[in-house]
């Protein structure tokens, strides 16, 4: 029986130090909470439009990538047709999205990952001359991939080299 009496009180101890430990934990949790909701505010209008810079940059990887392939492909002996038609696809698909690609706001002072320069917003009639010397050039190459002769797609390859170049030159940081 007297040895009830100090259980007793021990578990009201406890109890109650469970009350005031979860009463400073509800504190800590709100203080926790508190810091990620500021963070959220601040990158919340950003993140919508910046969304594009992610998808411009895959688009000029396929690009690339589907160049790239064309090119491996002239270097055989004897090229395959098929695969330099799908890629020049690629290519002029892509080609036609890029002018859509760069919104205001998503240059480097955004805070994006990317390389393009303010030079596209400033000299908005040179870009849109680039592109279109882009889609031209991938236009051409379609069509020596359609007709399926060496020459014409390596003409071809020169022209779209150059279409790229004179884009870079202007509108993206160089990176090497
Ligand atoms: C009208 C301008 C323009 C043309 C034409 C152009 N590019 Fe680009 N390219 C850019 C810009 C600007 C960037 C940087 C984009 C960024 O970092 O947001 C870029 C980036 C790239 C990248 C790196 C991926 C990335 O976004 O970081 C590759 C690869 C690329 N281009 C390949 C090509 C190839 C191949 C061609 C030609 C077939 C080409 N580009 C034609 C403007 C152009």
């Amino acid at each position: 029986m007297a040895s009830n009496r100090p259980i007793h009180t021990a578990r009201a101890t406890t109890a109650i130090a469970a009350i005031a430990l979860s009463l400073s934990l509800a504190a800590c949790g709100e203080t926790a909470g508190d810091a990620p909701a500021e963070g959220e505010t601040a990158a919340t209008e950003p993140a919508a439009d910046l969304d594009i810079v992610k998808v411009r940059h895959d688009n000029f990887e396929e690009i690339g990538d589907a160049f790239k392939a064309i090119r491996g492909e002239l270097e055989k002996g004897s090229p395959e047709f098929a695969v330099i038609q799908t890629n020049a696809q690629i290519i002029d698909t892509n080609a036609q999205k890029v002018s859509g690609h760069f919104p205001e706001g998503t240059g480097p002072a955004s805070g994006a990952d990317t390389e393009a320069l303010d030079a596209i917003w400033e000299k908005p009639a040179e870009f849109t001359a680039a592109h279109e010397k882009l889609t031209a050039a991938s236009a051409t190459m379609l069509a020596a991939a359609n007709s399926g002769e060496a020459a014409a797609v390596g003409e071809a390859v020169k022209e779209l080299g150059g279409a790229c170049k004179n884009c870079h030159d202007q509108f993206r940081e160089k990176d090497d």
